[in-house]
């Protein structure tokens, strides 16, 4: 009995190996096994058709219409010459490290549709089926093929989604699906930062596809050709495609609108666009309102000139500083100025540099409407800061007025896909407490430029720490309202926007003052701008001044909390009068919050505010004092979740306010009328 249970499976196991050994005998290569069954099956659909009736075991594989033939180990098999000995071979085909290499029955008369087995096909690299009647949809096991770099699959029947494995296909080089009925939006890929460098064609024309413009195309650098026409695309152009560089590209009757992005001079005709919403505007098409003052011609390069009195010593190009750095990596990008600033002399830098037209674009947003590429690459100007995100220069246009220009660090910005769309959305951000920004600058070199108002003001920073001339007495009544101020431009950015913006960088340094104690708020959704290594250095950055909130480690998980966090220290700051974090003297770190508390057990809370904040006050309770200390200490709580929202902190400081502001109404200086050049 033991013996026979033993044995049975033994006997199952050799009954199958003899019958499949049987019927292999007729096609061992299982590529030409599949073809033969399934492919054949599936393309020809019901009818019979003559081309494939060639794919037939008595019949010798060389003379199977459409189809190439390649050995494991590279080599193809030979078949372009009737006389070879491999024209009449009919056992080729068992030969199994056969396979299949290329697929090609265009107008073949094929009614079928593609089946899910043309994924087994690994050595497969062309896929041409096009002008034909094949319908269904185009299977997602096609992304299993990892060798296929070509595909037409053109002017067929074609319906349904385009599935998101096409984008495994990492060697595509031409995709062509014109002329089905594909619908959907393009999916993306699932990496979200792949370029497919080798891919030169994607036609996707004359389908029903929908959805915005496929954002990350304008990553696919060696694009030549891009077909998106006569479907039914929605929103904006995006700016990134301006930076490839396209031999052909047909938008047409599609439903794009917006700005169209600046391409070189008469590059596309307005058959590349026409047909679509009428809100589409911009060259070749009609002018967009607000744009008409730039004239891309005859500009030699963008120079900055920083100038220390009326000397001017050396003159460099950014270019210059471009490849040098390309040589020694890793230096800080303003090493340059650092360099030749010892002569407390300046330098005039000139971005760009080279000569001839149209080099570089500028982007005008609401207010900047009259400024001109020329304005900005003639400004002078000079050194104001430098911070984590670049070097801000103060720039004198040559109509007098004066702008204040931020160079961000190399490397910023790079995704343009998603930059542009950014930038041109904190374009849009107009609020009494946030900085406009006017006009977005890209030089041909990749050098980026953010262009904001200029105001001659003071910082928070210098106002509460610094001892200057002339510095107005800093009492309760102005504090509040910089500080009210401060919350309501946080507010509107985490709150007021469509998108919501995190500000990412809240300190005292970030915030200008006017004569009647308005605060305006600077470098708000810059971070998501950054390399990754500026990113770090701003954390970093953060810490050491202490407004990092404790759970932040990466920049890119900064959100409204962190600000709320932030904010939290900057009222604190406010409150207190004592910068937090690293004290550049002692070296000793400052906990602002453990202040707070320990005074508060001793009971000594009124002796943290500051000497200036208390002047003229009746009784803290009264005049909102201990309830703003609160609300300071309530957005640092450790635990973000506990942290009260921007709009709350609008709404306590609104309900607690000192009762006396009168101060607040008499300018302090005279003279700084608002010297704003639009
Ligand atoms: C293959 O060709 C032979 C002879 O030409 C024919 O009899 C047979 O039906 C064909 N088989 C198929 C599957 O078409
Ligand atoms: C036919 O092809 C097979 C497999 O490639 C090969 O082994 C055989 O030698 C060929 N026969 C002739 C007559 O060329
Ligand atoms: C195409 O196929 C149909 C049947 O589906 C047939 O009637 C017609 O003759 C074929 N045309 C050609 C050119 O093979
Ligand atoms: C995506 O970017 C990251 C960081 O730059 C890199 O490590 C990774 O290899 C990239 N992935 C692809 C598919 O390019
Ligand atoms: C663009 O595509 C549309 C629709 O497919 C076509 O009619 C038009 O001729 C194409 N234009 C260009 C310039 O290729
Ligand atoms: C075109 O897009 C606009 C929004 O930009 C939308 O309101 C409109 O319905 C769209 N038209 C069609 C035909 O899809």
């Amino acid at each position: 009995m033991a013996l026979l249970n033993h044995f049975t499976p033994c006997i199952f196991f050799l009954l199958l190996f003899f019958t499949s050994g049987i019927t292999h005998t007729e096609s061992a290569s299982p590529d030409v096994e599949l073809v033969l069954g399934k492919i054949r099956a599936s393309l020809q659909g019901n009818a019979e058709n003559l081309l494939l009736s060639s794919w037939n075991s008595s019949v010798p594989l060389c003379q199977w219409r459409g189809l190439k033939w390649v050995f494991s180990n590279g080599s193809p098999l030979l078949c372009n010459d009737v006389s070879s000995p491999q024209w009449t071979n009919l056992s080729v085909f068992e030969d199994p490290s056969l396979h299949l290499l290329s697929l090609q029955l265009p107008s073949a008369n094929l009614t079928g549709s593609l089946p899910r087995e043309l994924g087994v096909f690994s050595m497969l690299r062309s896929l041409y089926l096009n002008i034909n009647s094949l319908s269904g949809t185009i299977p997602l096991e096609l992304g299993y093929c990892s060798s296929l770099s070509d595909i037409d699959l053109g002017d067929n029947l074609l319906t349904g989604a385009l599935a998101p494995s096409i984008w495994n296909l990492y060697g595509l080089v031409s995709l062509r699906l014109h002329s089905n009925s594909l619908s959907g939006s393009v999916p993306e890929p699932a990496l979200p930062n792949s370029t497919f460098n080798s891919l030169q064609v994607l036609d996707l024309g004359n389908n029903k596809l929908s959805g915005n413009f496929p954002q990350f195309i304008t990553r696919f650098y060696g694009l030549k050709e891009l077909d998106l026409g006569n479907n039914m695309f929605s929103g904006s152009i995006p700016d990134g495609l301006s930076g490839l560089n396209l031999e052909k590209l047909n938008l047409s009757h599609n439903n794009f609108s917006g700005d169209l992005p600046l391409f070189g001079e008469s590059k596309y005709g307005v058959e590349v666009f026409e047909g679509n919403n009428p809100r589409l505007c911009g060259l070749p098409l009609k002018s967009c309102s607000g744009s008409s003052g730039i004239s891309p011609g005859a500009i030699a390069g963008i120079v900055i000139v920083l100038m220390a009195g009326t000397v001017v010593l050396a003159s460099l190009s950014i270019w210059y500083v471009q490849n040098k750095k390309q040589k020694s990596r890793g230096e800080n990008a303003d090493e340059l100025e650092e360099e030749e600033d010892d002569e407390d002399g300046g330098v005039a830098v000139s971005v760009g540099g080279g000569g001839g037209g149209g080099e570089g674009k500028l982007i005008l947003f609401q207010g900047g409407e009259r400024l001109t590429l020329e304005d900005v690459l003639n400004a002078t100007g000079q050194v104001m800061e430098k911070t984590s995100y670049g070097t801000v220069y103060k720039a004198k246009l040559s109509d007098g007025g004066t702008i204040a220009l931020r160079l961000l660090r190399e490397g910023s910005c790079k995704d343009r896909g998603w930059c542009l769309p950014l930038i041109k959305q904190l374009g849009k951000i107009r609020h009494d407490n946030l900085i406009p920004l006017r006009a977005f600058y890209e030089g041909k070199r990749g050098e980026k430029l953010l262009i904001y108002d200029y105001l001659p003001h003071r910082t928070l920073h210098d106002l509460l720490h610094e001892a200057s001339a002339g510095k107005p007495v800093m009492n309760w009544a102005r504090r509040h309202k910089i500080a009210l101020g401060i919350a309501r431009g946080l507010a509107y950015l985490h709150t007021g926007l469509e998108v919501p913006i995190t500000h990412g960088n809240v300190r005292s340094k970030n915030v200008l003052v006017d004569e009647f104690f308005v605060a305006s708020l600077t470098e708000f959704g810059l971070d998501k701008l950054m390399i990754q290594t500026v990113a770090d250095e701003m954390v970093a950055l953060l810490k050491t001044d202490g407004y990092k909130a404790p759970e932040l480690q990466k920049m890119k998980k900064c959100n409204s909390r962190t600000d709320v966090y932030a904010y939290g220290i900057l009222l604190l700051e406010i409150l207190i009068g004592k910068k937090a974090g690293k004290n550049g003297r002692s070296g000793d770190f400052v906990d602002l919050p453990s202040m707070v508390k320990v005074a508060v057990l001793e009971e000594t809370t009124m002796e943290v505010f500051d000497v200036e904040v208390l002047k003229g006050i009746r009784s803290p309770m009264e005049e909102g004092l201990v309830h703003a200390l609160k609300l300071a200490m309530g957005c640092c709580a450790p635990v973000a979740s506990v942290r009260p929202t921007m709009d709350e902190v609008v709404k306590k400081l609104e309900e607690y306010r000192p009762r006396n502001r009168s101060a607040l109404y008499s300018p302090t200086e005279t003279g700084s009328g608002i010297d704003t050049p639009f």
